[in-house]
């Protein structure tokens, strides 16, 4: 059966890997969380006090990253390792959220990522989430979706999440830090977060989980049967 690459960009938490992860599933396609690998790399750049002012420093703490994304046979989910460790869970604290878009700004940082991100579509039946994968990593897919939600609804998704793990996380922080990262994303000189020409954009602020995933893959339906040009563009 004929397999596609789909791509899913957008501004910081509104629902991107969410979907990716269930338009995946659906599909029988495989999940990449991009931004998971930036995080992870953000995390050996602060445990190993990398000075990320130096290329040379940058180039040989690179070399020594090993990613790999691992099915967790408790949560079912994919897993990020970083040199054969776990580091799900470590990635997601405000520390590395607040580091992380300087990071992924560096131009080695986003050549290592961008060939790994690459060599895993070489087979299409991928859905990968991040900023720049229909742009940059993979410019030919097949369907391009860009995500988008009012602020006021990302910062709420965002703190309901790390609300029960950081308990003293306030609404003001985090809405910060995605408007920060918004920002540094979207004006970084490398690959920076733009919509597609050729991307649908799917505005989620009103839907629920089980909306947006009968729109996009209902999307992906009509790519697979050749009719895409013919329907709705627009949600
Ligand atoms: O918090 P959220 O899930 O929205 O972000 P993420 O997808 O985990 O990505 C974290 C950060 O990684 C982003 O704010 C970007 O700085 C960077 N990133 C990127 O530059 N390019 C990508 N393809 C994915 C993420
Ligand atoms: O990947 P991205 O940062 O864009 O967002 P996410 O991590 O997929 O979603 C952020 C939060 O929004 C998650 O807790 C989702 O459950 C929630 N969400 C929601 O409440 N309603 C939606 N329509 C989509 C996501």
């Amino acid at each position: 059966m004929k397999k596609i690459i789909i791509t899913i960009d957008g501004y910081s938490s509104c629902g991107k890997s969410t979907l990716a992860k269930q338009l995946a599933k659906r599909l029988d396609y495989i999940f990449i969380d991009s931004g998971a690998m930036y995080r992870a790399i953000t995390l050996y750049f602060l445990d190993n006090k990398v000075d990320i002012q130096d290329p040379t420093t940058i180039e040989s703490a690179l070399a020594k990253i090993q990613l790999e994304f691992k099915n967790n046979n408790h949560t079912g989910q994919s897993d990020i390792w970083l040199n054969g460790e776990n580091v799900e869970k470590a990635i997601r604290t405000m520390k590395i959220s607040n580091h992380v878009s300087e990071v992924a700004a560096l131009e080695a940082v986003r050549h290592y990522a961008v060939s790994q991100q690459q060599a895993m579509g070489e087979k299409k039946g991928i859905v990968m989430d991040g900023r720049d994968i229909g742009t940059t990593v993979f410019p030919k897919a097949e369907l391009k979706i860009f995500m988008t939600a009012s602020i006021e609804v990302r910062t709420h998704r965002r703190y309901d999440e790390l609300k029960p793990k950081f308990p003293d996380i306030s609404l003001e922080e985090v809405k910060e830090n995605l408007l920060k990262r918004d920002l540094i994303d979207s004006t970084r000189k490398i690959s920076p977060l733009r919509q597609a020409k050729d991307a649908i954009t799917l505005d989620n602020s009103k839907l629920s989980m089980p909306q947006q995933l009968d729109i996009a893959a209902g999307w992906a339906a009509e790519i697979l049967k050749g009719q895409l040009a013919t329907v709705d563009k627009s949600a």
